[in-house]
């Protein structure tokens, strides 16, 4: 649902009190921005590199304290070795520019997959990313690299088992498998955002978006600015979760 209001408009509109605290997106669309503009489909992510922004800035001026983004799933390594390389290239890229202003603005960096398949040089630069933002109270934002859902969930059910062998101690319950999980500590993702109008999953976040409102939009995710954001929480202010329930008080 779109509406005509301003940001401004749509920055007032939205109740401060009933914020989600965890927002999770699915950047989509970046090749298919690129493809419009006939330029190669690494223009598409640089400029969904700009996006990051918008959406990071968006959730900070409204004070959601939990972000995540899909950066690079367990899939992504079918594309192109180029297009790859420049995504780890971008993702570096990243790391180094935005480190003043995640500090200057509070906010502390996760990352959430099977990080350790990453190239050693990112898996370094995010080391010391996570390491100099690890004190800071704002924003947390987790960048989801090499994440795959169901590979989450095979890891964190491997390490219950390991557990279990070792010390016979252990249990087989929600939040046993919750805390196992890499979103361990991070609250359950109240809102998922897609782009490019793809009605998908994609493999992100399944155990965690049990209950999330979806919000889905045909922007592409290079086009996807801060009035984007405040327009998808606005919309999911005017829905009632109900979590299976009645709803009723
Ligand atoms: C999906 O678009 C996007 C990705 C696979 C990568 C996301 C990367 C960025 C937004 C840039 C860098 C991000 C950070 C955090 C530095 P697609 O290529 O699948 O688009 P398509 O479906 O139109 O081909």
């Amino acid at each position: 649902m779109t509406s005509q209001l301003s940001e401004t408009g749509l920055l007032s509109a939205i109740d401060r009190e009933r914020l989600p605290h965890h927002i999770a997106v699915i950047m989509d669309g970046n090749g298919r921005w690129a493809q419009k503009r006939r330029l190669p489909r690494i223009a598409g992510h640089r400029a969904g590199m700009r996006a990051v922004r918008q959406g990071v800035e968006a959730c900070r001026r409204l004070g959601v304290p939990y972000l995540t983004l899909y950066a690079f799933s367990v899939e992504n390594w079918k594309r192109p070795q180029a297009e790859v390389d420049l995504l780890m290239a971008l993702l570096r890229e990243f790391l180094k520019k935005e480190m003043r202003q995640m500090n200057r603005y509070r906010i502390r960096l996760r990352v959430i997959g099977r990080t350790r398949e990453l190239p050693k040089a990112v898996q370094q630069d995010l080391r010391k990313a996570i390491e100099a933002t690890k004190r800071n109270t704002g924003l947390t934002l987790s960048l989801a690299l090499n994440y795959g859902a169901r590979a989450e969930i095979v890891d964190a059910l491997r390490k219950l088992v390991r557990k279990l062998k070792r010390s016979g101690k252990g249990e087989v319950s929600e939040r046993a498998i919750s805390q196992a999980l890499y979103t361990r500590g991070l609250p359950d993702p109240d809102l998922l955002i897609r782009t490019s109008g793809e009605m998908r999953l994609s493999n992100f976040l399944l155990w965690q978006a049990a209950y999330a409102e979806l919000w889905v939009t045909d922007t592409l995710w290079p086009d996807f600015t801060r009035r984007d954001l405040y327009q998808a929480v606005l919309d999911y202010q005017k829905r009632e979760r109900r979590y299976g329930g009645l709803g009723l008080s």
